[in-house]
């Protein structure tokens, strides 16, 4: 028995499967200049960390390894994803052939590396897990590819991160599964060939504009990763809460995932904060009132916004009449940087019809005008 999830031990440590995680040198960005907030004490760290759709320290624990999916069957949602892959996956079987390379894409906490790990458990082979960042001296990639059997399955995470040289060494490895090894200076320079056992590699980003066409081109399938509907998230919410043993109603998860931004494993912390919640104030099942009211305390709002979403609106509407704003002026505005702004939140504000982006900048849409209790200009136009 897992003595976190109390589930048989072959649940949460799959028998097919080994995983190394290769982040030693892995580094998280630093954002580029320090909050204001921070600078100013105002509490927003902690409704951060709630809503963040990276992943946090509670998140790489065992405790993730017991809820993450461990086949297609449990991988709620991302319809057509699936059914590509599962296609990809029978074709290969049945020539007893290895998987085509694959680039996932689309905003953190989504499922990507999850859907890698389900891909390996499908195909019955072994996977390795690593990161760009991990991989930036040529001994590195090196290490891993000559190490890989026959099918196995590697999975490079933020890959439009990965260093020229590191690069250069996957083309021919993913092309034709061979190293070519560059010896000598000048005229003595010779290149040696190793071949490589056949293997897959599942490349994950953030950012697709940023990976380099010969990289992108030699990625057999690539696929986006879109945002979850409240349904599918409070299907995975549903399903969390039965392996964590806690008692969660319907209208409780819709609740729940109706604030998650479209992202599991915001649900899956936003229900762990829920739980605590219910626990404490000896509440017994988690309904709709509990989890509204413990999300509350965390300054979730309805549709999952926090204070920089709100603050970014805000500043649109109010400082410039609902855009057209320049991203440096409105990162400059919410104290975080042009990256966070463009990969983490403009994403969902987008998804969900609040932002729009134009080629002078972005504006607030009527909806988000609406949200934040402003009169959309169209109506202040006709009270004139
Ligand atoms: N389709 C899904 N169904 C159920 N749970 C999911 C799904 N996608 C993601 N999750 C949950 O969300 C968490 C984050 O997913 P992950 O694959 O790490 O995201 P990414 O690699 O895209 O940042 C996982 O631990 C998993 O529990
Ligand atoms: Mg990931």
């Amino acid at each position: 028995m897992c003595t976190v999830c109390h589930l048989p031990k072959s649940f949460c440590n799959p028998t097919v499967g080994t995983m190394a995680i290769i982040s030693s040198k892995y580094q998280p960005q630093e954002p580029s200049k320090k909050p204001q907030e921070q600078q100013e004490g105002i509490k927003r760290v902690q409704i951060d960390n709630v809503l963040s759709p990276q992943t946090g320290s509670e998140e790489q624990g065992k405790l993730e390894n017991c809820i993450r999916p461990q086949k297609f069957i449990d991988y709620i949602g991302q319809e057509d994803l699936k059914d590509v892959l599962e296609i990809a996956i029978k074709a290969a079987r049945s020539r007893k052939d290895v998987l085509d390379h694959l680039l996932l894409y689309g905003p953190p906490g989504l499922g990507k590396t999850t859907m890698a790990m389900i891909l390996a458990s499908e195909m019955e082979v072994n996977y390795q897990i690593t990161s760009a960042p991990a991989l930036e001296r040529p001994r590195d990639i090196i290490g891993l590819l000559v190490n890989l059997k026959w099918g196995d399955i590697i999975f490079i995470d933020e890959i439009h991160r990965l260093s020229r040289m590191t690069e250069e060494i996957l083309y021919p490895a993913m092309e034709d599964y061979r190293l070519d090894i560059t010896t000598g200076k000048g005229s003595s320079t010779r290149v040696r060939s190793i071949p490589l056992a056949k293997f897959t590699l599942v490349g994950a980003t953030t950012k697709v504009g940023a990976i380099n066409s010969p990289l992108r081109d030699r990625f057999g399938l690539v696929q986006k990763l879109r945002f979850y509907e409240v349904n599918e998230l409070s299907k995975i919410v549903l399903r969390t809460a039965q392996l964590l043993k806690s008692p969660l109603s319907e209208d409780g998860a819709i609740e729940i995932a109706r604030r998650s931004r479209g992202t599991p494993r915001i649900a899956n912390r936003l229900l762990r904060r829920v739980r605590d919640y219910a626990e404490v104030k000896l509440l017994g099942e988690i309904n709709q009132d509990v989890a509204a009211e413990a999300l509350q305390l965390f300054q979730v709002d309805p549709c999952g916004l926090d204070w920089t979403d709100r603050r970014m609106l805000s500043v649109i509407i109010e400082q410039f009449n609902g855009g057209p704003v320049g991203l440096e002026t409105i990162a400059a505005a919410t104290s975080e940087d042009t990256q966070t702004i463009e990969e983490v939140y403009e994403p969902y504000l987008m998804q969900i019809g609040y932002l729009g982006r134009t080629s002078r900048g972005r504006i607030a849409t009527t909806a988000a005008y609406q949200h934040l209790g402003f009169k959309p200009p169209n109506e202040q136009m006709l009270l004139l």
